[in-house]
């Protein structure tokens, strides 16, 4: 089996890759002696393919239950995260108990929110049923919810115990969301590794079809080993964790833009890279390797941009992200592939120039 050990000290732990891990939950699991009952937060999408599998698994480790809430980004809430205080309580939940994150992103976040917060935090297990939880969301411990006047202001660093992939879960996942996760896999070539961006220039449609098992599954392997390698570094990101954020400047300012309706974070991240790419000219990136770069992430044609978007609304949704958090303008750039820097030489005009040419 494909593990990939994230060394934190005290809070260290491993992931798990491998098609079928799903069936084998206790084997997994008996390394942490896990006391008391487990609760797997899922939502109804995935409980509904998943959910039974997965409950029957952990009911051969303790007494097991399944919460779910509605899918979808609205369940990054207050409410949803106070539901399931609620819930727990009244299902007589305690300190020695844990918590199972059973699906993508959006339930990473709130379930590993809830085990961070119940009872000043409770053990948590991730088990990432999409492309962007798999490589990316379920490891490094940021565990959040959204607030009105943002995305992912409320929250904490929280480690899980454990993080178990199964790549044959990406079967039920449609085309679209697989294209977007896949852009979360582009940027570690991006920002790490020239190989793996070899790899993905030569097989990316076979990827983007999930044919080669194999294939998929050392991709995968790759992305959390170079995230598990950064977060060893920089846990609570004071400096090279934001390179992980590579195309999202642009990308988080596209979603907000568009209201979170239009776009997946993958492809408001596939969009900001192919404009980051071009910004990276101004620090030596060269014509051919931008050319590379937009030819690789316009090869997982993912939706496009509306039409008509209006670059001063973009610039605007930058600026009052700098504000809220108090930054100055950082920007992910790219010297080579494979080699990330953080610079706040960017001007809005440069980025403004960018945004005309490249929109739609
Ligand atoms: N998704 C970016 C990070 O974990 O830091």
């Amino acid at each position: 089996m494909n593990r990939v050990h994230v060394d934190l000290g005290e809070n260290s732990y491993d992931i798990f890759i491998q098609p079928g891990l799903l069936q084998e939950i206790p084997s997994l699991t008996r390394s942490l002696s896990l006391q008391g009952s487990i609760f797997i937060i899922s939502d109804t999408r995935v409980a509904s393919i998943y959910g039974e599998l997965v409950l029957k698994q952990f009911q051969k480790v303790g007494k097991a239950h399944l919460l779910t809430v509605p899918e979808g980004e609205s369940s990054k809430s207050i409410s949803m995260a106070d539901s399931l205080y609620t819930q727990l309580l009244q299902l007589g939940a305690n300190r020695k108990d844990t918590i199972i994150a059973l699906g993508g992103g959006v339930i990473g976040d709130l379930a590993g929110f809830v085990a961070a917060t119940f009872m000043r935090g409770i053990p948590f297990i991730q088990i990432p049923t999409t492309v962007l939880a798999q490589v990316d969301s379920s490891v490094g411990g940021k565990v959040g919810i959204n607030h009105p006047m943002g995305k992912n202001l409320i929250g904490a660093f929280y480690q899980p115990r454990l993080v178990i992939i199964d790549p044959d879960v990406l079967h039920s996942l449609d085309e679209r969301q697989v294209r977007a996760g896949l852009a979360e896999v582009i940027k570690y070539a991006f920002i790490s590794d020239p190989v793996l961006f070899q790899t993905l220039e030569t097989h990316l449609e076979s990827i983007i079809r999930l044919e080669e098992k194999t294939l998929v599954n050392a991709v995968l392997e790759k992305c959390c080993q170079i995230k598990a390698e950064v977060v060893r570094q920089d846990e609570k990101e004071s400096g090279l964790r934001a390179i992980l954020n590579f195309g999202h400047t642009l990308g988080h300012a596209l979603e907000a833009v568009t209201g979170y309706r239009t776009l997946y974070h993958g492809e408001a991240v596939a969009h900001g890279m192919i404009m980051a790419l071009e910004l990276s000219k101004t620090c030596g990136l060269s014509n051919q390797e931008v050319s590379r770069g937009q030819n690789l992430v316009r090869r997982l044609e993912v939706a496009p941009l509306p039409e008509n978007l209006d670059p001063a609304a973009i610039l605007e949704a930058m600026a009052r992200d700098k504000k809220r958090l108090k930054n100055v303008q950082n920007w992910i750039l790219l010297t080579s592939i494979g080699n990330a820097v953080i610079t706040n030489n960017i001007s809005p005009k440069q980025t403004k120039t960018v945004l005309t040419d490249l929109r739609g």
